[in-house]
């Protein structure tokens, strides 16, 4: 048995599900990415998943870092198919948001939400992300998944951060999360594998918290505002912006974005510190 803060790597790994079957557990390493990768090199099947405690140079989305506490979160990478069809690539990093917030379903006092892109979202704040690399032309993909499980890192985040403990109905055990999140990874990759993205998609509208806001777009040094209107076939948001016409952001797009104050939406729930 693990306690709350180390990852008992016996407690992850399952055998009856592809992603994780072969797990890589490392105390510390830079990045997990690094590791999937080098274990791609050398020729690592489908599933093969790197889970460390702690992470020196941890990588986000457009060359950020993404830090957190040794024994603070869950810092995942798996090796998934590239799927065959061109279209259902772009799905791959939805998918895995969607996969964490299925695994945190029911476990918090507010239901998970999705932040277009690639971000994960507990009562409107990022507990966690999803970095998805393909090297050259690999045949498998570097999913990479960060979420706050402890604590949130106290600075270097652009948006406001939170941990799943904030949120957390009941005492909170990494090793189960990560699992679950393995589970729920494989379940969704193995279906884009088959080309399968309607189940996805349709998850995606759901759960995507950007569907309808008010935004700001930051594309090229350049601030658009603009209500998020709909996403594609290729999960590419389409923004209507005040002054007329439409933005569409594919989902790699260097673009940022962030929600504007909407007066018609109801104000946002207090995490466990914040409530009175
Ligand atoms: C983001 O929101 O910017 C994506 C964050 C992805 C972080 C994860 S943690 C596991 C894997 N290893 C890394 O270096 N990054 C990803």
């Amino acid at each position: 048995m693990g306690t709350p803060y180390a990852l008992d790597r016996a407690l992850v790994a399952d055998p009856g599900a592809r992603a994780g079957a072969a797990l890589l557990y490392l105390p510390e390493t830079e990045s997990t990415q690094d590791v999937a990768r080098a274990l791609l090199r050398l020729g690592a099947p489908a599933g093969t998943a790197v889970l460390a405690d702690h992470q020196t140079a941890g990588r986000g989305t457009r060359g950020r870092t993404w830090q957190a506490g040794a024994g603070d979160g869950i810092h995942l990478s798996v090796l998934a198919p590239v799927p065959p069809k061109p279209e259902a690539v772009p799905w791959l990093t939805p998918a895995a948001a969607i996969a964490v917030a299925q695994a945190l379903r029911g476990l918090t006092s507010v239901p998970p939400r999705l932040k277009w892109p690639n971000d994960v979202l507990l009562g409107g704040r990022k507990v966690a992300g999803v970095l998805t690399e393909i090297p050259g032309d690999a045949k498998l993909a570097i999913v990479g998944i960060g979420v706050n499980v402890h604590r949130a890192p106290a600075d270097g985040t652009l948006y406001p951060a939170t941990a799943v403990a904030d949120w957390a109905l009941d005492e909170l055990r990494r090793d189960d999360l990560a699992a679950q999140i393995l589970r729920e990874v494989d379940h969704l990759l193995r279906r884009l594998e088959r080309g399968r993205t309607d189940h996805i998609k349709e998850a995606w509208r759901m759960l995507l918290d950007t569907l309808g806001q008010r935004v700001a777009v930051t594309q090229d040094g350049t601030v658009i505002e603009g209500r998020a209107a709909a996403v594609d076939g290729v999960g590419a948001l389409i923004v209507r912006r005040d002054d007329g016409g439409a933005l569409r952001l594919a989902p790699g797009s260097a673009a940022t974005i962030r929600p504007l104050a909407d007066p018609g939406a109801s104000p946002a729930p207090a995490a466990k510190e914040d409530r009175p």
